[in-house]
């Protein structure tokens, strides 16, 4: 298919490096700093399954909904829906996703400088021999500075934009191949270490005995905004990195392997948060800082606490940056295809006005952290925004497009490579995106905001 430009356009290389670029933006921050957070506040258990009938049920068909769409059209998530839908409003969507980019990856830099904060203090040996008072403590001192945190901020932009920069293919498909599994190794081995601590259980109980009691429309709307979040979907990330995916790579199977591995992430994540919480008397409901206060204790407590406390927050570095790297990419593909502008000035352009609108996020922690608005901070607005109202909003324009607008056709001949791949669920995919998906969204969403009330 033809390109708006002349020039070729880059590609993955090969299905595993589709499959290492697509899991890297879906696992990062999400799973281990949002996740346990967000799963935290609304009461664990019930909140979990709740969480993991929306991945199965909507996760999973938005993300081959925009896999399909972006290697359909070859192109970023505009100029995608200009091409689909020609002369319709639904680029709409595409634009919103532009948006949707710019709010995840200020206040996710944010977070992001925080874990090179802490990659600093761990090769500092400065974990060690504190109480969790005192960890929680010196938390909230780094946390609500000025300096430390934007600094941090701009350095983790900096190696965002570096990445986009010098091209996808050779950096980040190269190195999330080798880092991911490592990074689920030392969950792994972190995971042991949280839950042989005394007093352990009650965290398992909390992750894993449903209350239902807890469960409110705003808690499902924030699942469903987690599963969003986590999995990259809805803003036209993977419309995007769909449209670098070879015609010869199976999407329904990329699909599946990134949910599962996203999934599986989030689920070690709290099984590594939440017994450390209950061991070391940390309310559950801590919020934003939660992980920076559960882990320190944990490496604080374990056989070679510093060499691992040191490799894991490397790890989770890298985990964040082949997430923001995607989001980047998304402004980034549409400032040079749309805007015409050179990658390299898209590039710069677009990490320096993220950046910019960054600095509220991360000085919502200090200066400005008496600026409540309607009950949340500038970072807590941009949290919620994003995942809570953009992306489930992206999402159900998503589905309708595929389910009803893309002509079932076209949709069936790219999920089966043009009738050389057998997709056994085409017919049970095809009305989750035309029915299921778009209406549990639209209810989950209209009750969540307490638009709808029963
Ligand atoms: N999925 C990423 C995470 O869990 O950390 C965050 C993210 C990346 C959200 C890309 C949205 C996106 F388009």
């Amino acid at each position: 298919m033809a390109t708006l430009n002349n020039a070729p356009r880059d590609s993955f290389s090969s299905r595993i490096g589709v499959i290492a670029a697509a899991a890297g933006s879906a696992v990062g921050l999400g799973n281990i700093w949002r996740f346990p957070y967000v799963a935290g506040e609304n009461g664990g258990g019930a909140f979990l399954l709740i969480y993991l009938g929306f991945i199965l049920a909507i996760g999973f068909p938005v993300m081959l909904a925009e896999l399909t769409i972006g290697r359909r059209a070859q192109l970023n998530a505009l100029g995608s829906f200009k091409k689909l839908a020609p002369g319709k409003p639904w680029f709409l969507v595409g634009l919103m996703g532009i948006v949707a980019a710019f709010l995840i990856l200020a206040f996710y830099s944010t977070i992001a400088g925080w874990t090179l904060e802490y990659l600093i203090q761990a090769i500092g040996n400065q974990f060690a021999g504190k109480s969790p008072n005192q960890l929680k403590e010196s938390f909230e001192i780094f946390q609500s500075g000025t300096f430390r945190p934007l600094l941090w901020q701009m350095i983790f932009m900096f190696l965002t934009g570096y990445i986009v920069y010098s091209g996808v293919k050779n950096g980040i498909e190269k190195y999330t191949k080798i880092l991911m599994p490592v990074l689920f190794l030392l969950i792994l081995v972190m995971t042991v270490r949280s839950v042989t601590l005394e007093g352990a259980s009650g965290g398992l109980n909390f992750l894993f005995k449903p209350d239902f009691s807890k469960i409110t429309w705003p808690v499902v709307l924030d699942a469903l905004g987690q599963a969003a979040f986590s999995l990259s979907i809805g803003m036209g990330a993977l419309i995007t990195y769909g449209s670098y995916i070879q015609k010869n790579n199976p999407l329904p199977n990329i699909a599946l392997q990134v949910t599962a591995a996203d999934t599986l992430i989030a689920i070690l994540a709290g099984v590594m948060i939440f017994p450390a919480v209950f061991a070391f008397n940390i309310d559950p409901a801590e919020g934003f800082g939660l992980v920076f206060i559960v882990l320190p204790n944990i490496f604080e407590q374990m056989a070679g606490g510093y060499f691992f406390s040191i490799l894991f927050f490397v790890l989770l570095a890298i985990a964040a940056l082949t997430s923001t790297v995607s989001v980047l990419e998304v402004v980034v593909a549409y400032f040079s295809e749309e805007l015409k502008m050179t990658r390299n000035k898209a590039t710069i352009i677009a990490s320096v006005a993220i950046s910019f609108v960054g600095v509220f996020a991360t000085l919502s922690f200090g200066p400005l952290s008496d600026d409540i608005i309607f009950g949340r901070t500038i970072f807590g607005w941009f949290d919620y925004l994003s995942a809570n109202v953009f992306l489930p909003v992206g999402a159900l324009a998503i589905v309708v497009f595929v389910g009803w607008f893309m002509g079932k056709r076209n949709v069936k001949n790219e999920i089966t490579n043009e009738g050389s791949l057998k997709v056994l669920f085409f017919p049970v995919f095809i009305w989750i995106v035309r029915l299921i998906a778009p209406v549990a969204i639209a209810v989950v969403f209209l009750y969540g905001l307490g638009v709808l009330k029963l």
